[in-house]
């Protein structure tokens, strides 16, 4: 018997409705010129979380923003798996907490047969999520809810402070699902580093910049290589000859900490499945011969020379035709509200829904990726179902959020309890008891 498909049935973001604009103010008290952070970064816009929201409130509003839209009711719903590296606890799961709020909406019960984990594995904890959900609807007709939920936070005045953001995704998973059927084929790679972590009682994650990008990298092409070489031996794809895989791909969205990074990322993989080919031979001619590690003293300056090389290939025509073609509008969201973490892979595909780019039967390619480090890649067919879900206005959405000035952001990076905004129709952290358990509720 042939297995259906499975896969993301619908999507719906949650975003704080604060924002601090990274130009002006912000640029100027951190003596950076606004350029870099709009063009040489990619973010113009941060999204900040009041004091009553968390990691659990911004999932539980994506969450109860799917239901509604997709009329899920919640007896059906079988697992919500929530990936996130900002735990309220370091014990109860976050989905405990968010079926909690749930059920402020929908009664006292209603989720009771539902069961619930949260993922950490840095930012790849949400496709982790995912990955599993989908193996359980291998065995079982349900519906999963799989959400990325976080607040990225590094140190004021650091240069991980421009990266910021926060916000959750919350994805349907389900069979036949109108989206995207997503192959069942993973291509992976995992390694310790130190690239990004936060030890148990810090606030701020400890960010080694320049090798973060390095470990993003080269983890994206290892799980992109993976990715190409069992989807190969599946007979996934089926390549004409001078033909490779990205060319079979409408689209790639890669995780994206920043607008940039995704470039970087684009670079380092169309080079990895170009290589070979003869427009690779082309981009040689071009920009020279790729650095080979036995010509440098040590492997940091190979690091640093493969890095430039990149960074040379991304200036050539081609890149930028397939880069423009494929990766840059993935990144239109994310520019409006910085990292949000687990979720910044499926706000990539948000961008590309909300702008209308998504077209049925075209396959595109998915790159996640967690510091610490791992990676995933993998790929889905855009599905008819696409062309009947309504967008969710996102777009148009940023602009109705409230700005913020660099005081009222620094209190609220630095713990003020006070809200700038009195909740309103949304859930609210209430308050967090003597024992440390937390009390929230629906402010209507
Ligand atoms: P930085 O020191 O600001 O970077 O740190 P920079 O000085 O290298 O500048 C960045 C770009 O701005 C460069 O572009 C500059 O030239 C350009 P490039 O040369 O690469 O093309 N620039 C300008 N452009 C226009 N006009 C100007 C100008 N000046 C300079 N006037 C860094 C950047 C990302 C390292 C820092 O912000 C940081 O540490 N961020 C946090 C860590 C991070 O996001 N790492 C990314 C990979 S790790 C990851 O994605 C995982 C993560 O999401 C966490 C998780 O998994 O949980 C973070």
């Amino acid at each position: 018997m042939t297995q259906p498909p499975i896969g993301i049935d619908d999507i719906h973001v949650h975003l704080p409705d604060l924002f601090i604009s990274t130009t002006g103010e912000f640029a100027r008290s951190r003596g950076v010129v606004p350029a870099k952070l709009t063009r040489g970064i990619g973010i113009e816009r941060m999204a900040v979380p009041d004091a009553h929201e968390d990691a659990a409130t911004l999932a539980a509003m994506a969450i109860l923003g799917l239901m509604k839209r997709s009329r899920v009711h919640p007896e059906d719903v079988g697992k919500i798996y929530i990936g996130t590296e900002s735990a309220v606890d370091e014990a109860k799961a976050i989905g405990t907490y968010v079926i909690g709020m749930l059920e402020k909406a929908y009664g006292e019960g209603s989720f009771q047969e539902c069961s619930t984990v949260e993922l950490k594995s840095a930012c790849i904890g949400a496709t982790i999520a995912l990955e599993n959900a989908i193996h359980w609807l291998s065995c079982e007709d349900g519906l999963a809810l799989v959400v990325g939920s976080d607040i990225a936070r590094y140190k004021l005045r650091s240069p991980g402070e421009y990266t910021q953001g926060a916000g959750a995704v919350a994805l349907l998973v389900k069979r036949e699902p109108r989206l995207l059927a997503i192959d069942p084929v993973f291509g992976g790679f995992t390694r310790d580093e130190d690239d990004f972590y936060r030890p148990i009682g810090m606030h701020t994650a400890v960010v080694n910049g320049r090798h973060s990008n390095f470990c993003y990298v080269s983890a994206m092409v290892e799980a992109f290589a993976a990715f190409r070489r069992r989807a190969k031996d599946r007979g996934l794809f089926e390549l004409a000859n001078g033909e490779c895989l990205t060319d079979q791909l409408s689209h790639l969205i890669f995780h994206i900490p920043y607008p940039r990074m995704a470039e970087y990322a684009a670079s380092a993989v169309f080079r990895e499945d170009w290589r070979g080919l003869d427009r690779f031979s082309n981009i040689q001619n071009e920009i020279g011969d790729e650095p080979r590690e036995a010509d440098y003293p040590d492997k940091d300056s190979f690091l640093q020379a493969n890095w430039e090389y990149s960074k040379r290939l991304a200036k050539t025509a081609l890149f930028r035709k397939s880069f423009e073609e494929k990766v840059a509008e993935t990144t239109l969201i994310s520019r409006q509200t910085g990292n949000i973490y687990t979720g910044s892979l499926y706000l990539g595909l948000s961008s590309l829904r909300e702008a209308g780019r998504l077209a049925p039967g075209r396959r595109i390619g998915m790159g996640s990726y967690g510091s610490g480090c791992s990676a995933l890649f993998f790929s889905g067919t855009v599905q008819p179902g696409v062309l009947d879900l309504p967008i969710q206005g996102l777009i148009e959405g940023l602009e109705n959020r409230r700005e913020i000035d660099l005081l009222e952001y620094e209190a609220l990076h630095e713990g003020s309890r006070t809200s700038l905004n009195t909740p309103k129709g949304e859930f609210a952290l209430l308050g967090i008891d003597e024992t440390g358990y937390r009390r929230y509720g629906y402010v209507p």
